[in-house]
C-alpha cells in the first residue's frame, strides 16, 4: 500500500503530492527545514497530514540539536517549533502537533538529554498510527449520515492523502462502502491546486469507489437537479462556535447545499477544533502565490501582469453546517456547547 508519509531510517518520507497522478515518487526529508519546505510547497498537504509531518520535523530537529544542557536543548527545540508552525497558517493541526511534541520534550526535562530525540521520533510515529485510528472512528460515526444508494459531493481532498491514512471526509465514504452501502462520489476539481482532480479521484479509483470528477462550477447545477444527496468535506480549523475553515470554494458549496436542502457535513478530528477562537473570523487565511491562479502547471493562462487573488481557504459560517463528525461523535448546533462536550469526552 502507498503511504502518505512514513518514518524510515531517521528520515521522513512523503509521497510527493505535487506529482500525482502522473508519478508516484517519495520525497525525503533529512532535517526540519526540509519538512517545513515540503509543507510550504505542498509536497504534503491536508490538515492532519501536515500535523504528522510537522511532528516528524520536530523529531528530526531534536536529533540535530548539539546542546547537552537540558534548558539550552529545550530552548532550541522551542525555536524549531516556532519555525515549523510558520510553514502554513490555517490548519491548526500543525500547531497542535508541534505543541504536543514540545510538551512531551519538556515533560522529560528531568531525564538525560539523549533520551529526548528517540522519544520524539516514537511520538511522531504514534501520532501517525493514532490518526488512522481516529479516521476510522470518524468514518464509523459519519457513515450513518450517508444514505443507501446515494451520491456524496466532496470538495478538495480530505482522504488518505490528506491524513495518516483512510481520510476524514473520504473516510466517511469508505466506511459507508464497508457498511455495504452503494455510494458514489462527485468530486469538485478544486481549482487552483486541483486536489479533487489530481488526488481525490486518484485515491477513490484505487479503492474501486465510483467517482465522477466535475468542474467546481458544476456543483450547484447538479445539486439542483437532485444528483447530490449529501455533502461531506474536511476542515483545516473549526472555531469554538462551529464556523469551519476549509479549502477555498467550500463556502460556496455549503450555501448551494442549503439552498437545495442538501445536508452539508464536516468530518474532522478533534485536533482540528480550535476552542481558543470564538468564531471563524479570527482564523488566519493563507494567501498563496499569484502563479497558481494565472497559470496551470507552468502554462500561463492569463495576460502578463494580471492582478490576482489567491486565498487558499474560506470560512463557512456554522448555520450552513448540518453536523461536525469527529472521532467522539457528531456535534450538532448549537456548536459552542456540543463541541465543548466532545472535548469533555476526551479520553473516555
Ligand atoms: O491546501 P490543502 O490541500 O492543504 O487544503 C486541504 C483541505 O482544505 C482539506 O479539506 C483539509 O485540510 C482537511 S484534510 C483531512
Amino acid at each position: 500500500m502507498l503511504e502518505t508519509i512514513e518514518w524510515k531510517d531517521d528520515r521522513a518520507l512523503m509521497l510527493d503530492q505535487r506529482k500525482l497522478p502522473w508519478a508516484e515518487t517519495y520525497y525525503t526529508c533529512r532535517n526540519y527545514r526540509d519538512v517545513s519546505e515540503a509543507i510550504k510547497k505542498m509536497v504534503i498537504r491536508g490538515a492532519p497530514a501536515i500535523g504528522i509531518a510537522a511532528a516528524m520535523g520536530m523529531a528530526l530537529g531534536a536529533k540535530a540539536i548539539r546542546a547537552r544542557k537540558m534548558d539550552t536543548f529545550l530552548r532550541e527545540l522551542d525555536r524549531i517549533g516556532d519555525y515549523m508552525k510558520a510553514s502554513r497558517p490555517t490548519a491548526v493541526n500543525l500547531a497542535w502537533a508541534v505543541d504536543r511534541m514540545t510538551a512531551l520534550a519538556h515533560s522529560l526535562g528531568g531525564r538525560p538529554v539523549e533520551e529526548i530525540p528517540p522519544a520524539l521520533a516514537q511520538e511522531a510515529q504514534r501520532m501517525l498510527r493514532e490518526d488512522v485510528a481516529v479516521n476510522k472512528k470518524i468514518g464509523r460515526y459519519g457513515q450513518e449520515v450517508v444514505p443507501q444508494d446515494s451520491t456524496v459531493l466532496t470538495h478538495c481532498n480530505a482522504g488518505a492523502l490528506a491524513t495518516g491514512g483512510y481520510g476524514t471526509a473520504l473516510g466517511v465514504v469508505r466506511a459507508a462502502v464497508e457498511a455495504g452501502k452503494n455510494v458514489r462520489v462527485l468530486a469538485d476539481e478544486t481549482r487552483p491546486f486541483l486536489q479533487g482532480a489530481r488526488l481525490t479521484v486518484w485515491e477513490l479509483i484505487k479503492d474501486s469507489i465510483p467517482a465522477t470528477l466535475i468542474p467546481d462550477n458544476a456543483a450547484g447545477s447538479l445539486m439542483r437537479k437532485g444528483e447530490v444527496q449529501v455533502v461531506v468535506v474536511g476542515a483545516d480549523r473549526i472555531a469554538a462556535n462551529g464556523d469551519v475553515a476549509n479549502k477555498i470554494g467550500t463556502y460556496s458549496v455549503a450555501v448551494l447545499a442549503k439552498e437545495n436542502n442538501i445536508p452539508f457535513y464536516v468530518a474532522a478530528p478533534l485536533s482540528t477544533i480550535d476552542l481558543s477562537l470564538p468564531d471563524g473570523d479570527r482564523i488566519p487565511i493563507e494567501e498563496r502565490g499569484s502563479e497558481e491562479v494565472s497559470s496551470v502547471f507552468g502554462k500561463v493562462i492569463a495576460p502578463e501582469g494580471v492582478v490576482t487573488r489567491n486565498p487558499a481557504f474560506d470560512v463557512t459560517p456554522n448555520r450552513y453546517v448540518a453536523g461536525i463528525i469527529t472521532e467522539k461523535g457528531i456535534a450538532r448546533a448549537p456548536y459552542t456547547e456540543s463541541l465543548k462536550k466532545l472535548f469533555d469526552k476526551q479520553g473516555s
